[in-house]
């Protein structure tokens, strides 16, 4: 287990001994057989199993798996590829089941020493750290990174919710964020389907990240897909908030096709974290 692993309670150091990792006020969290931590403190207000359930990542996995947004693992290897990576820490943030943080890290070009990802949901990083042995898993929340400040070099995140002042903590002088989001046109044919009418979605990162973060790149990737059996559509359905809000009737119209072809519209921008000198002017 890596060393800049911080207690989620008191922020200090963890160490390991005998499967357990413990801070020097005794808050104590056990290593899982499958190597992953869990660092969620539990909290009265939130929800017992908080994040994507299982039924969920199991789509996204079988779904990722067929290889559909390889193109996007792609281009964001070479968008960190571009920035000369040498003997650098990656932290994935609302890493999922790991498809995108093991592309990543598994890429020796990328010259990635150490590789973290974490997730609220624990279905999520149990099948990650079954998976992928060479990234070092923990459950926890975007908002307490139980990461050291100022100890990674790149964060990636893809479709998931941002923490500016946490990203802003956790990296070094000079990191990165690369973000994946959806452009407007993501798959428009499978929302056309559930939506009377199909409304482009704007979203941007910039606004998320300004306080603390320069946007340095942008890139954009479209292309075409077609999934040929019930199997693929329903696991798409399931790993978007579609299936999950849209009402029986429709829900039924599409687990009929046969068929879908789909357009897919990404999104990657990459910010560089502001001088902290700058900040105080
Ligand atoms: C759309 S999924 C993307 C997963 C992964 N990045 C991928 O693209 O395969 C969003 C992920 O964010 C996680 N998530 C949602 N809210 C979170 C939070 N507050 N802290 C950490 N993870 C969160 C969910 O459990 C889910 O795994
Ligand atoms: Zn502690």
């Amino acid at each position: 287990m890596s060393n800049i692993l911080i207690c989620p309670i008191c922020k200090h150091k963890l160490t390991e001994e005998d499967n357990t990792l413990s801070c020097p006020t005794n808050h104590a969290f056990d290593i899982s057989k499958e190597g992953y931590v869990n660092l969620l403190v539990a909290n009265k207000k939130n929800s017992k199993n908080p994040g994507d359930s299982k039924e969920m990542v199991d789509s996204r996995r079988q779904f990722l798996d067929k290889g559909y947004y390889l193109p996007v693992a792609d281009k964001m290897k070479e968008m960190i590829l571009d920035l000369g990576p040498s003997d650098i820490t990656v932290l994935d943030s609302c890493c999922g089941e790991g498809y995108y943080t093991h592309h990543v890290s598994s890429d020796p070009a990328l010259e990635i020493t150490d590789c973290h990802g974490f997730d609220i949901s624990k279905p999520a990083i149990i099948a990650a750290a079954k998976r992928y042995q060479e990234v070092k898993f923990n459950v926890s929340k975007v908002n307490n990174i139980p990461l050291e400040s100022e100890s990674v070099d790149i964060i990636q995140t893809v479709f998931a919710p941002l923490s500016s002042s946490e990203f802003y903590r956790v990296l070094k002088e000079e990191g990165f964020v690369l973000v994946v989001y959806s452009g407007p046109m993501h798959l428009k044919e499978l929302a056309s389907q559930v939506y009377d009418e199909f409304k482009p979605h704007k979203y941007h990162p910039k606004s998320q990240l300004d306080r603390f973060f320069t946007l340095v790149e942008e890139q954009e990737l479209q292309f075409n897909i077609s999934l040929d059996n019930k199997s693929d559509i329903l696991a798409l359905l399931k790993m978007t908030p579609y299936y999950w809000n849209t009402h029986k009737d429709k829900l039924e119209k599409i687990t009929a096709l046969d068929s879908l072809d789909l357009t897919c519209d990404f999104r990657f921008s990459l910010f560089m974290k502001n001088n902290p000198h700058d900040e105080e002017e």
